[in-house]
């Protein structure tokens, strides 16, 4: 039986030996690691799917400025163990992180992923078109999702990472 549960710090080396598996070696120079600087990820939306040994999962989200003034989230790292693959965790994993930052308020979530994969949540290229990151991608990978509407449309200009998030809402 898996059990969603907030992520704690001592969570953090099995996390990073899970992540180096997932993304490999290289994983630092991803996009999405440049975006998210030096800052820690949000803690209320960090989370681990544990077994009853062993941690399978883990989804975190950090905080990012659009055009310097409209805070977003940058979902992810997401990462399933390879043993645990093709049993709905990672779905699990997003449905309750998005839960969640619907419930505090935040209204943007972007992510740089396989679209087969988020676009079922709901994540679309086309609220993003208007967005530049600093470090260029595949354009079909980066994708955004409105947890309050109007949050992302209409909206353009540079993605960055910026130290002082404040919430959209509560
Ligand atoms: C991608 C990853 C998180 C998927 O985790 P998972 O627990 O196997 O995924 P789930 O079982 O929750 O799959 C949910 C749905 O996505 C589909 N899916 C799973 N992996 C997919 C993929 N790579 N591409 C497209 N769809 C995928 C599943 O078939 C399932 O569809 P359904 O709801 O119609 O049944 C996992 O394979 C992983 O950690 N990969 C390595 C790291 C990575 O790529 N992370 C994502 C960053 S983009």
């Amino acid at each position: 039986m898996f059990q969603v549960i907030a992520e704690k710090p001592v969570d953090g080396p099995e996390i990073e030996k899970l992540l180096d598996q997932s993304f490999g070696p290289n994983r630092l120079e991803r996009a999405a690691y440049c975006l998210r600087g030096d800052k820690p990820p949000i803690p209320e939306l960090c989370f681990v799917l544990r077994g009853a040994i062993f941690l399978c999962a883990t989804i975190r989200y950090w905080p990012v400025v659009i055009e310097g003034s409209h805070p977003a989230l940058l979902l992810g790292p997401l990462a399933v163990g390879q043993a645990w693959r093709g049993r709905g965790l990672g779905k699990i994993l997003i449905n309750h992180s998005l839960a969640r930052a619907r419930a505090l308020g935040h209204g943007a979530v972007l992510v740089i992923g396989d679209p087969a994969y988020y676009q079922p949540f709901g994540f679309t290229t086309e609220l993003v078109e208007n967005l530049t990151l600093s470090k260029s991608v595949d354009s079909c990978r980066f994708q955004g999702l409105e947890l309050q509407p109007g949050a992302l449309r209409g909206r353009s200009g540079l993605v960055e990472n910026k130290c002082d998030h404040r919430r959209e809402g509560g």
